[in-house]
């Protein structure tokens, strides 16, 4: 698969968006640093420093549907973070935490054409070696000590992990994420399409959340934001 490498770009995936419009169905996007990272549900996403990638897939190359993209990759990002030795656990539905902070998210989009999906663009944010993050995030993001060499061999772990991943089972990449999920078990807050508490029970067969609200009522997320508890 080819790879572009960028000192600085706008955003990875708007690039992959550009190129999949422009007929490119195969390729990854890497950027040292990104003037305008985007995050899910519209936010910006901090890019100063770490590995700012993004992936073009096509549907036939990922077979079940969108919703389950962003846990699939989130398998193959927690795996190549871990084989750098480092322990990690997945915050459903797009992060990757590291000794209680944040130091990846996920965006997963579709780039359609009507009703055909043209391709998917898997975008990938891993912070590292930043010492100062902004006032707003200081306090919920972390970042992983690594040296340019250490960096590049996460690359192209998280690359080969995706290649593996992609080839699994359902039921082996949803037995992964629940093993590493740092929300099964826990008082949640949820946000977005659906508002209230509860505790986060398990996962469904597409990666959603299953949970028991407040109310006593077995819901499932399948958007939106959670937030762990703490009291
Ligand atoms: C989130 O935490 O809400 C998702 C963040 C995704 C960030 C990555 S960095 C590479 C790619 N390009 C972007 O503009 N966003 C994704």
């Amino acid at each position: 698969m080819k790879i572009y490498h960028y000192d600085t770009i706008d955003s990875t995936n708007a690039m992959a968006k550009r190129m999949i419009l422009e007929g490119m169905r195969e390729g990854v996007f890497l950027a040292e640093h990104q003037s305008a990272g985007r995050g899910r549900l519209g936010r910006s996403f901090f890019s100063e420093n770490g590995i700012f990638m993004s992936m073009i897939l096509t549907p036939e190359r990922f077979s079940f549907d969108q919703g389950f993209l962003t846990s699939t990759v989130a398998v193959a990002v927690c795996r190549a973070i871990e084989e750098q030795g480092f322990k990690v656990g997945i915050k459903w539905v797009n992060d990757i935490y590291f000794e209680g902070k944040k130091i990846c998210g996920i965006l997963s989009e579709a780039v359609s054409m009507g009703a055909e999906t043209l391709a998917y663009v898997v975008g990938i944010g891993i912070n590292i070696g930043i010492v100062d993050f902004p006032d707003d995030i200081k306090e919920i993001a972390a970042s992983l000590p690594l040296d340019e060499n250490a960096k590049e061999k996460l690359f192209f772990g998280v690359l080969s992990n995706i290649e593996c991943v992609l080839s699994e089972n359902k039921a082996t990449i949803l037995s992964y994420l629940k093993k590493k999920s740092v929300v099964l078990g826990k008082e949640i807050r949820f946000f977005g399409v659906k508002n209230g508490e509860g505790i986060a029970l398990d996962l469904d067969e597409n990666g959603g959340l299953v949970v028991q609200t407040k109310e006593n009522e077995k819901i499932v997320l399948t958007g939106g934001e959670i937030s762990i508890r703490t009291k």
